[in-house]
């Protein structure tokens, strides 16, 4: 795999197959939890489980209302349980559409428990989307962090006393042992560098897709402030595990896609498995503010987040990220005030 070395990647594969996480049931009754990408994959059986685990109202932000129909049925149909599940609109490669998303959160959630930004793909090839950025840094890394930013509001005024909410950013191991282009420690933004229809490499993309999150992910954290109680809200990102799901889709030549098929059955754990992180991040109660959870444990920051180098690279990924963002929806930098003002307000008052 390219951008990755194949011996680490395969292993970290079978060793995920062989030692599936561990599921955790905890009682998730009074929560309300949105999951975007809820209609297949490892987004759809973590709906599943939170349904099952008593949640009291469940979002599955989807971009095709049919597929997310046919999901809520078929959890209603499994958990027995109706009313709770309901189906949102949500298009990860529109801004627009993120900003109607997040009005009706405003709007019609009394309060937000836990927000999982999970929809995520994995182009083989490029393609670019409608602001110019090609499709996987669009959906994974830039849009995503916009619909973070732009939940925040609602999620640090949903805390309460005994509890407070939880964004699970769905990230991938993939970041911790991915090799970095130069050209992005030197280059004025990182991301223009993984824009090239010329240079693409999909695997390696995703993998750095997944990088630039986790930058983010410091960045934001950085921003909010180092502990839960500051922050108001805790920013995890998670991992399923290598799992089976839709996620290589794509045309493929004949023999690679039996090949694929092959190394999907055999390697691939179920997907119910890769689920079960989502549920443990929402019970880290703090432990997991700005790390990385996987196989059902916090990570120490992989070496691709830390040194100076890495270091200086992730500041410069996270103002790169807002800069881009900024462009076309200038609100980002209000929310982030606002989140400033109020962390000092909240200083002062305990002073
Ligand atoms: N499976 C693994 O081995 C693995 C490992 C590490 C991390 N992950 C991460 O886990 C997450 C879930 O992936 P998965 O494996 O479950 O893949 P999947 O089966 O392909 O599911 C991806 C979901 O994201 C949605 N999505 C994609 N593009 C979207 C867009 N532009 N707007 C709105 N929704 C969009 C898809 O909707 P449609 O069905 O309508 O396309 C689908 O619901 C991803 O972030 C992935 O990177 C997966």
């Amino acid at each position: 795999m390219s951008g990755i070395g194949t011996l680490p990647w395969l292993l970290a594969i079978a060793h995920d197959r062989l030692h599936p996480p561990p599921d955790p049931k905890p009682d998730l009754t009074n929560r309300t939890i949105l999951i975007t990408g809820a209609n297949t994959g490892v987004g759809f059986e973590a709906a599943l489980k939170f349904v099952s685990l008593n949640a009291s109202r469940v979002i599955l932000a989807v971009r095709s209302l049919s597929k997310g129909e046919t999901a809520r049925t078929e959890i209603e149909k499994r958990t027995g349980r109706k009313g709770v599940v309901e189906v949102w609109a949500l298009e990860m490669g529109d801004y627009a559409s993120i900003k109607d998303f997040v009005g009706r959160v405003e709007r019609e959630v009394e309060r937000l428990d836990v927000a999982v930004l999970n929809a995520g793909v994995a182009k083989l090839g490029f393609e670019a989307g409608q602001y110019g950025w090609e499709g996987t840094l669009q959906v994974n890394t830039l849009s995503t962090a916009l619909l973070a930013l732009l939940l925040l509001p609602k999620l640090r005024a949903s805390r309460t006393a005994d509890s407070t909410p939880v964004l699970e950013l769905v990230s991938s191991g993939n970041h911790t042992q991915v090799q970095i282009n130069p050209s992005a420690h030197t280059a004025p933004s990182p991301l223009e560098v993984y824009n090239s229809p010329t240079a693409y490499d999909g695997l390696a993309q995703y993998s750095i897709s997944k990088l630039f999150l986790q930058f983010f992910q410091t960045g934001l954290v950085r921003h909010l402030g180092a502990s839960v109680q500051q922050a108001g809200v805790e920013v995890v990102t998670i991992c399923p595990g290598a799992t089976k799901s839709e996620l290589a889709r794509g045309d493929l030549p004949l023999a690679l896609r039996v090949f694929q098929k092959v190394f999907y059955y055999v390697l691939m754990k179920p997907t119910e498995q890769g689920a079960r992180t989502y549920v443990g991040g929402v019970e880290l109660k703090g432990r997991g503010h700005g790390g990385f959870f996987r196989y059902g444990r916090v990570d120490e920051p992989a070496p691709t987040l830390t040194g100076p180098e890495n270091e200086k690279l992730q500041e410069k990924v996270w103002e790169d990220i807002l800069r881009i963002l900024r462009k076309d929806v200038p609100e980002v930098d209000g929310v982030l005030a606002s989140v400033a003002a109020a962390t000092s307000e909240e200083g002062r008052s305990k002073d």
